[in-house]
């Protein structure tokens, strides 16, 4: 998917690239290398907009996530990239533009214990499709990924919270996370970033689409 996705000559903004093992940056290293101006402001418009910057603080049990988390959950998985669609639609549309939502498998399924998470990636997929709907008239596409484990700090986080709360280490909390991908390891922030390049590319046909990024874990989700 990555080698012949070709972004020469656009401009794309990549939102929580800070991070050096996260998705974010990844997908921000993949762009430029597929061509892409990686960076808003200095180059004059924009193409691509990757909203990725997103937060695990919902999760826990239903009755343990405290309100406070529920609304920085919906703030920054939901209104964020909504704000910021509103505000790049008037670049995108001139220029066959994009958008990128990086959602997740908790957001097309609901597994016990993902609490504001599930929920507000809920959103981020219902946002990606009202989206397409409205904006494929004005010549923008819209397309969400869906990534399943990915080794990255959020991504590391579950095996140790399952390791905390099953007493297990987190070797094996990891082993058995592992034994649940058909393809038998982790996704890599690389991974991602290949997938998300491929959406964002110009003249593609392919709007509305949430891509699962998950090496056949909840298969039926492909
Ligand atoms: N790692 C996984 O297994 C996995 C699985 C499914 C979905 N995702 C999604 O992928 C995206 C990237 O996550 P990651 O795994 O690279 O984790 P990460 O924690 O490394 O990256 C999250 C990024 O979002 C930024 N961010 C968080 N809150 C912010 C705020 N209020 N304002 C601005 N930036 C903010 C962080 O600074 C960070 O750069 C997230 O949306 C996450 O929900 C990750």
């Amino acid at each position: 998917m990555g080698t012949t996705t070709s972004l020469k000559g656009r401009v794309a903004l990549v939102t929580g690239a800070g991070r050096e093992r996260g998705i974010g940056s990844a997908t921000a290293l993949h762009l430029a290398r597929a061509g892409a101006a990686v960076v808003v402001s200095a180059f004059g418009g924009l193409d691509v907009l990757v909203n990725n910057a997103g937060t695990g603080i919902g999760v826990g049990e239903f009755a343990d996530v405290t309100d406070d988390r529920w609304e920085l959950s919906w703030l920054i998985n939901v209104m964020g990239p909504m704000r910021l669609s509103r505000a790049a639609l008037a670049h995108l549309e001139k220029r066959d533009g994009s958008i990128v939502n990086v959602a997740s498998t908790a957001g097309l399924a609901a597994e016990a214990g993902y609490g504001a998470y599930t929920v507000t990636k809920h959103a981020a997929v219902g946002l990606t499709r009202l989206l397409a709907a409205e904006l494929g008239p004005r010549g923008i596409r819209v397309n969400a990924v869906a990534p399943g484990m990915i080794h990255t700090d959020l991504g590391a986080a579950e095996p140790e919270l399952v390791a905390a709360a099953t007493g297990a280490t987190v070797e094996d909390a990891t082993r058995s996370a592992v034994e649940r991908i058909p393809v038998r390891r982790l996704g890599t922030p690389d991974d991602v970033a290949a997938a998300i390049a491929w959406l964002a590319q110009p003249g593609s046909y392919v709007s509305g689409a949430v891509l699962p990024v998950t090496g056949a874990m909840v298969a039926g989700l492909n």
